[in-house]
């Protein structure tokens, strides 16, 4: 090399650092069934059992960052086994909290809460708090993404519908304001489906800039058309991944962080009761792996 271009060559190293720097990261939706008894008994088996198994597999390792909803009264059951060092801490269980809390291998800021405009009593909605939220994250080399969790509206009354409308264009203009250029991902319980038309999932699409991967990876890039026919899942483990349910995940990169789907997938078979082979939650989860650079 000649001499003059010698003082370069720390500016060079560090380009190619930079371009070296992706990290893959993995992470998980859950809606973990934490409705009192009482009130819901959906899912099957024992909740508090239930709960300590769905947090000794969130402890496998294998999960950077989830997200859970219906975290309401088995909470300490799941914090109680699983060993994530970052945690948000509960906002209550039924009627105070809001059932949304974020597990992360990596430190977490400017956590809010936001609970929705608009709810529709149907099924219940109306009686916890129900909303979103957003906090960032950030991994390695200082790169920053942000993260929203979040639980829409359940229901199939028209009133339903104009809630679940409601609720993603408030998370869609929170993400406008307060992540502008930023790296998002929304994962969470949207309570709605493609192929039903009420719900108006493309327009939230639209209006935040985001990617599905499942649409990307199992649906060769097009959406379920508004009206189609249900895509059920096989019930508790889904057949494949081309079938397609409420719990979703979200992505878009930012103008300096890039995110990359690598990899989207239904993980039935994890939170399994092992004895009996039941699910622990009424939701399959869904997970997915991302590159970010
Ligand atoms: C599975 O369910 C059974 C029956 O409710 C319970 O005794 C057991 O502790 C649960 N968990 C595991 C890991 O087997």
């Amino acid at each position: 090399m000649a001499n003059f271009l010698l003082p370069l060559l720390p500016i060079v190293l560090a380009c190619l650092q930079v371009v070296d720097a992706a990290q893959t990261i993995t992470v998980l939706t859950m809606n973990v069934a934490g409705l009192p008894a009482a009130i819901n008994g959906n899912g099957e088996g024992d909740k508090k059992q239930n709960s300590l198994d769905i947090g000794t597999a969130f402890a496998n390792g294998k999960f950077d960052v989830i997200h859970v909803q219906e975290d309401f009264n088995y909470h300490a059951y799941i914090y109680r086994t699983d060993t994530h060092p970052y945690r948000t801490a509960t906002s209550g269980g039924v009627p105070i909290g809001s059932g949304l809390n974020t597990l992360s291998n990596f430190a977490f800021s400017n956590l809010q809460r936001i609970k929705w405009d608009k709810c529709y009593l149907n099924e219940g909605d109306c009686l916890t708090p129900k909303g979103f939220t957003s906090m960032t994250i950030t991994f390695d080399q200082g790169k920053e993404v942000d993260f929203y969790n979040l639980h829409a509206d359940a229901g199939d009354e028209d009133g339903d519908g104009e809630a679940r409308v409601s609720n993603l264009a408030q998370v869609a203009k929170a993400i406008a304001t307060t992540s502008a250029d930023r790296a998002v991902i929304v994962m969470g319980d949207t309570n709605c489906r493609y192929t039903r038309a009420m719900d108006k999932l493309s327009d939230f699409i639209t209006a935040s800039g985001v990617t599905d991967p499942w649409v990307t990876l199992y649906r060769g890039g097009l959406a379920p058309a508004q009206g189609a026919d249900p895509l059920l899942c096989a019930d508790p483990i889904p057949a494949d991944n081309t079938c397609e349910t409420v719990d979703k995940i979200f992505y878009r990169s930012g103008t300096d962080v890039k995110l990359s789907a690598l990899s989207w997938t239904y993980d039935a078979s994890e939170f399994l009761n092992k004895t009996t082979g039941k699910p622990l939650s009424d939701h399959v989860p869904v997970k997915a792996t991302f590159s970010i650079a």
